[in-house]
Order: C-alpha cells, then sequence, then structure tokens
C-alpha cells in the first residue's frame, strides 16, 4: 500500500528541510551543469521524483542555472497541482501523475549536450534496496546527475534527555524498515545505500549530513514530528504503547515551556558522472549532538 502525504505536514517541515539541506553539493551540481550543458542556452533537465508539493523545486532551482525544465512526478496529483501553482512552478514542464512503487518510472532521454538531474528529497528512506538499485543503474545508463536530500538517517537526540529516549528512537528506527509500499525499506540506511551504489556505477560521490534542529521556534513541526513518532513506536511495539504516549507528554510539555530542542539526522547524496571531477567544498560530517 503507497504512502499518501498531508500536504500541511509537508509545508510545516519545508522550512525546516531548506535549512538542513546542503548548499555544497547543489554548488557542486550548479559547476557540473555549466560545465556539460552544449552552450549557456542549452536548458538543464531536471526530473523529480516524489515531488509532492514542490519544496525540493522551490529550493534547488534558484541554485541551478538557467533554462531549466523540470518534469515532477508523483502520485498524488493535488500535491502537484499545488507544486505547480506555487512558486517555482514556472520552471515545470511536465508532471506526472504516477504510483512508482512497482519500480523507478521511466527516465527521459534527453538530448546529447542537454544535462539530466534526477533529484528527490524525503523520499528514498521509503524505499527498497532493490528499487533504488534500478533506479540507479538507469542514471548511469544515461550518464545523469543524481542528488537525493534530506533521507533520514536514525540519529533523533532529544533535550533534556528523558529515560524513555531510546527505546523510542530504536522502534522508530526499527518501524522505518517497514513496507511503505516498495518492499522492505532501506529506512535510515538509504543514504549510505545510495552513495555505495553510485559508487559501484563509477560516480564521484558526496555526502553531507542535513540536520533537523528543531527548538522553541519550530514548536508545531517538533510536536506532529513527535506524533508521528508515537504512532510508528506503537504500531511497531504496541505492548509498550502506554510507555511511548507518556514520553510523547513529556516531550510536549518540554516543548510547551521553550524548554525542549529536537535533533534530527538525514543524508544529502550527489553523484556526478566519474569523468567531471568538480571541487566540492566538503561538508564536514557532525554528530546530531554537536
Ligand atoms: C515525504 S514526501 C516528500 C515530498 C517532497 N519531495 C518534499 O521534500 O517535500 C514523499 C513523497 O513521495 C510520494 N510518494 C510516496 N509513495 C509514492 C509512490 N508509490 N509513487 C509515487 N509517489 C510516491 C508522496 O506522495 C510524497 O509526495
Amino acid at each position: 500500500m503507497s504512502e499518501h502525504f498531508d500536504a500541511g505536514w509537508l509545508s510545516l517541515r519545508e522550512p525546516a528541510d531548506h535549512a538542513a539541506r546542503s548548499t555544497a553539493l547543489a554548488d557542486a551540481l550548479d559547476a557540473w551543469a555549466r560545465q556539460v550543458r552544449a552552450t549557456p542556452q542549452t536548458p538543464l533537465r531536471v526530473f523529480d521524483l516524489g515531488a509532492g508539493r514542490g519544496s525540493g523545486l522551490r529550493w534547488l532551482a534558484p541554485r541551478l542555472p538557467e533554462p531549466q525544465h523540470w518534469t515532477l512526478v508523483d502520485h498524488d496529483a493535488e500535491l502537484l497541482e499545488a507544486a505547480c501553482r506555487g512558486a517555482g512552478g514556472e520552471y515545470v514542464r511536465e508532471r506526472r501523475v504516477e504510483d512508482f512503487a512497482a519500480g523507478p518510472p521511466p527516465l527521459p532521454d534527453p538530448p546529447p549536450g542537454e544535462p539530466l538531474v534526477v533529484t528527490g528529497s524525503a523520499l528514498l528512506d521509503l524505499v527498497s534496496a532493490d528499487w533504488l538499485d534500478r533506479l540507479v543503474a538507469a542514471c548511469a545508463e544515461r550518464g545523469a546527475a543524481v542528488l537525493f536530500a534530506l533521507s533520514y538517517d536514525g540519529r533523533i537526540e532529544a533535550s533534556p534527555a528523558d529515560h524513555g529516549d531510546a527505546a523510542l528512537r530504536a522502534a522508530v528506527n526499527r518501524h522505518q524498515l517497514t513496507d511503505k509500499g516498495f518492499g522492505p525499506a532501506l529506512g535510515p540506511r538509504a543514504g549510505e545505500y545510495l552513495a555505495r551504489r553510485l559508487e559501484d556505477h563509477g560516480y564521484a560521490v558526496e555526502m553531507a549530513d542535513a540536520v533537523w534542529d528543531l527548538d522553541a521556534s519550530r514548536a508545531g513541526l517538533a510536536s506532529a514530528l513527535m506524533d508521528g513518532w508515537v504512532a510508528a513506536a506503537s504500531a511497531i511495539e504496541p505492548g509498550r504503547a502506554a510507555a511511548f504516549r507518556e514520553w510523547g507528554e513529556r516531550r510536549r510539555a518540554h516543548i510547551d515551556r521553550g524548554e525542549g530542542r529536537l535533533r534530527v539526522g538525514h543524508r544529502d547524496v550527489l553523484g556526478l558522472p566519474q569523468k567531471f571531477s568538480v571541487e566540492v567544498n566538503r561538508p564536514t560530517r557532525r554528530s546530531v549532538a554537536s
């Protein structure tokens, strides 16, 4: 059963997503596109998988050279409609309402000289290893650059510390591995797995941390996130549902008092076809707690 995402949730997370994403990887992608396109007038083709309501488009399009032709693909027609109505909608040449649970959708074959970027955000932790293997093979066949942002990596840290934190995190991370419509999900392994598969196909790969740092100014997102975690943890360990619920209540009290802070780890991964070498302003790996 494919996952549907609430437009309100996607709007709530967008500012935190934009603040967390790696600009160093976008800069490297920008340099690649400028170098490989046939002429400065040649359009850059961007294929956005699981585009939702266009958060990735709004973040990435201003960081890449113009002209750009975006294709947005998602199984949710209403989200795509919102993406095309919003900022950045002028870049969208095609929207495809498609359920790609059975396999990655067919990628475009741009004419020679037109660079292709295959991108997505907050998607890969939902997919299976087999699904991602097929996507990477299709990207490699076309010499496409690959940028997948915001794959959750299993790190959740909350302050002040609570005795229920470790059990909650472990249950959430087990739930992450359950089928989200694509077969057993990669969950927190997704970013590392993508990086390895791209290297196997000869890509030059860079990975960066993309950490949500949620303090009192992002209380709405923190609160919605905790509700989701309590539900996921309770689904995977029903016997501990009451303990997880109490954990959520204690955390919410911290947030209501303006004391609580949540840090959530994600990975951004960029793969550039190997023959291109670019200086990435190398991001340092840092702990969620740093
Ligand atoms: C967490 S949301 C991320 C949306 C957007 N990329 C962003 O960063 O806000 C995951 C997206 O994947 C889409 N999705 C999930 N399963 C899908 C499937 N089987 N086929 C097509 N799209 C799917 C959802 O509709 C949703 O828009």
